[in-house]
């Protein structure tokens, strides 16, 4: 693991985000997954901008998201869906039709993880898995649990993730479950950015650096991964 320390969120989004733009000047064509949550926007806000100043362009490129809420239509303002296009497809020169998010309304919710890994897998495989961590140490939508999973499917959430997120949902339609890439899916990645910000994220990143490599502590199954780089803000990394 590699794990990078800087002073603040700014910093982590121009590093994590440079990771992104460098792999763009090697391979075009790369295929990205990306996370949605409050941390990653300003490394998007960054990719952004040097997408505007031509410095990168993702006209190329294919991109999965981590993971949706199930039951929640495409255009609701809380849907991953809405995220992505909000915060980043609609400032870059990204194909849409390259985009994939999990349909949150999909009729068949197996088939849709079915096709869903398929389609992962006739891309090529994931160049790039962005992740950010919750307070609990998931990753994606996988959640403490006795096993880790390995291919993307539909997890009831947890009380305190549901808690976290019912700031978002004021009405209290909160969603109880999600659709979510599994475990192997993020370990196939071939490289993984990891960001955390702010101190409600320390313990969950000590955890991950630190505590035991189990499946009650998601994160931690990145200390098996070969190509896996850690930006911390300082306040993230202080229990470390
Ligand atoms: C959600 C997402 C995760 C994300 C987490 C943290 O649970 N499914 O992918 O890492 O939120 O979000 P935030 O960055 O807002 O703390």
């Amino acid at each position: 693991m590699n794990i990078n320390i800087f002073e603040n969120a700014d910093e982590v989004a121009v590093a994590a985000g440079n990771v992104f733009a460098e792999q763009l000047k090697v391979k075009p064509n790369s295929v990205f997954s990306f996370a949605t949550g409050s941390t990653p926007v300003k490394m998007y806000d960054y990719l952004a901008q040097l997408n505007r100043k031509n410095e990168i362009s993702f006209k190329d490129v294919t991109t999965f998201n981590l993971d949706e809420y199930v039951g929640i239509e495409s255009d609701d303002v809380n849907s991953y869906y809405y995220f992505m296009h909000k915060n980043l497809f609609d400032k870059i020169d990204i194909n849409c039709e390259n985009t994939h998010i999990l349909n949150g309304k999909a009729e068949d919710p197996e088939k849709e993880c079915e096709d869903y890994e398929r389609l992962i897998e006739q891309s090529g495989g994931i160049d790039i898995q962005l992740l950010g961590v919750g307070v609990n140490g998931h990753i994606g939508f996988n959640e403490p649990s006795n096993i880790f999973a390995d291919k993307t499917f539909v997890v009831k959430l947890t009380e305190s993730t549901i808690e976290v997120n019912s700031a978002y949902f004021p009405n209290n339609d909160i969603p109880l479950s999600a659709f979510t890439m599994g475990i192997g899916s993020i370990m196939r990645a071939k490289k993984i950015v990891f960001i955390a910000t702010g101190k409600t994220k320390a313990h969950a990143v000590k955890e991950m650096a630190k505590g035991d490599i189990s499946p009650k502590n998601p994160a931690s199954i990145l200390r098996f991964h070969q190509n896996a780089y850690i930006f911390l803000d300082k306040e993230a990394a202080a229990l470390l």
